[in-house]
């Protein structure tokens, strides 16, 4: 399963943009619902990535940039915050 969007979609892979974003969400509340910690998901649980992994029988999918990832067998997950198909759209949310 391979997933692109934006923040509802997005499981991380704004937190590990080396760049100054108002898209991340690395900080509490987020998160505090189900992992107990923020991970980057734009929601204090889950999001949809999540719940169609588990209904396939997935894994979670991890962000693309997630530090040591490279084994794409089971999927990625390529969205991120704030991106979007237009080109005013913010440039720096594209992977
Ligand atoms: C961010 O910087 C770290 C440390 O220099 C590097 O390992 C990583 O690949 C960079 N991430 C991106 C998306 O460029
Ligand atoms: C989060 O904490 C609750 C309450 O302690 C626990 O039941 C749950 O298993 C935790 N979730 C994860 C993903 O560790
Ligand atoms: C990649 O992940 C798949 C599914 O978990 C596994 O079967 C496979 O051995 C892994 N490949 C490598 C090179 O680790």
């Amino acid at each position: 399963m391979f997933m692109f969007g934006d923040s509802l979609f997005d499981a991380g892979n704004n937190d590990f943009l080396n760049i100054s974003i108002d898209y991340k969400a690395d900080f509490p509340p987020y998160g505090e619902t189900f992992f107990n910690f923020s991970t980057g998901r734009s929601c204090d649980g889950r999001i949809l990535p999540d719940f169609a992994a588990t209904y396939a029988n997935l894994p979670l999918l991890l962000p693309y940039l997630y530090p040591g990832f490279n084994n794409f067998s089971n999927g990625v997950n390529f969205a991120s915050a704030g991106a979007g198909v237009l080109p005013q759209t913010d440039p720096e949310t594209v992977l």
